[in-house]
């Protein structure tokens, strides 16, 4: 990509999206995540059908933001249907080696988790940041509450031990494409992510949370000499 190095996280996401779409094929219905990492995966899918070197591909995007950018890319697009699609390719905010990961700084992360949940192959992308031993070590865990009675459920998810913030944007509460606010929960690891995970699950005003555990098959982590391959079940 001209005018990027290869330390350049840009150029690693690019990278990283480019092997994830290695993984489609003509005919198949498509998950197209959210955020910039997904977002060089749309483009990059658009390129192929642009030059034929894939044909009868459908979409299912994860944001309003994708579904723009997909349908400026002469992407066809469906609402997810109940076979789910072939293959989704998304990015993480943080990602572990047993492919656990999390996901949601851009707010996506209900719509996210339903198109990964209904994949065949869920491929996760992303630059070597987001690469770490713990989840919680860098991002908080993004949690999709409804906004009636939202600070009873901040209260709520304090008492499970994570230190819940609205998140806001310029100075506005941010309100996701469901029309809902986010709890962006911080954590300090090491934390049982399994436990808490479904601790948040049954929470009352909870509508999803950014855990996203063993939901991955493949994932694909470009650094700066090269892109890593993890799979799920593979000892490393
Ligand atoms: C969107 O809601 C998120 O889950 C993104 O997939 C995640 O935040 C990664 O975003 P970037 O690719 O922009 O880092």
């Amino acid at each position: 990509m001209k005018g990027l190095s290869s330390g350049d996280s840009a150029l690693q996401k690019v990278r990283a999206a480019k092997e994830a779409l290695t993984h489609v094929e003509s005919n198949m219905l498509v998950g197209l995540g959210s955020g910039s990492t997904a977002h060089y995966a749309i483009e990059a899918l658009g390129d192929l059908l642009e030059r034929g070197e894939l044909t009868d591909i459908a979409g299912v995007p994860t944001s309003e933001a994708s579904g723009a950018l997909a349908r400026k890319r002469g992407i066809p697009l469906i609402d997810l249907p109940a076979g789910g699609v072939d293959v989704a390719i998304d990015g993480i905010d943080e990602i572990t080696p047993e492919l656990d990961a999390i996901k949601g700084l851009g707010g996506a992360l209900t719509r996210e988790k339903m198109v990964a949940a209904s994949a065949s192959m869920l491929i996760l992308i992303g630059d070597a940041s987001k690469a770490v031993d713990r989840l919680g070590m860098k991002a908080p865990i993004p949690v999709e509450i409804l906004p009636f009675g939202w600070r009873r459920t901040q209260t709520d998810l304090e008492a499970l031990g994570c230190r819940p913030r609205l998140r806001q944007v310029a100075e506005q509460t941010f309100l996701t494409d469901n029309g809902n606010y986010i709890l962006d929960c911080f954590v300090s690891p090491p934390i049982d992510a399994v436990q808490l995970a479904c601790a948040l699950a049954l929470q009352p005003g909870v509508v999803e949370h950014g855990l996203f555990l063993g939901m991955a098959q493949l994932a694909y982590i470009a650094t700066a000499e090269t892109v890593r391959t993890y799979r799920k079940g593979e000892r490393r």
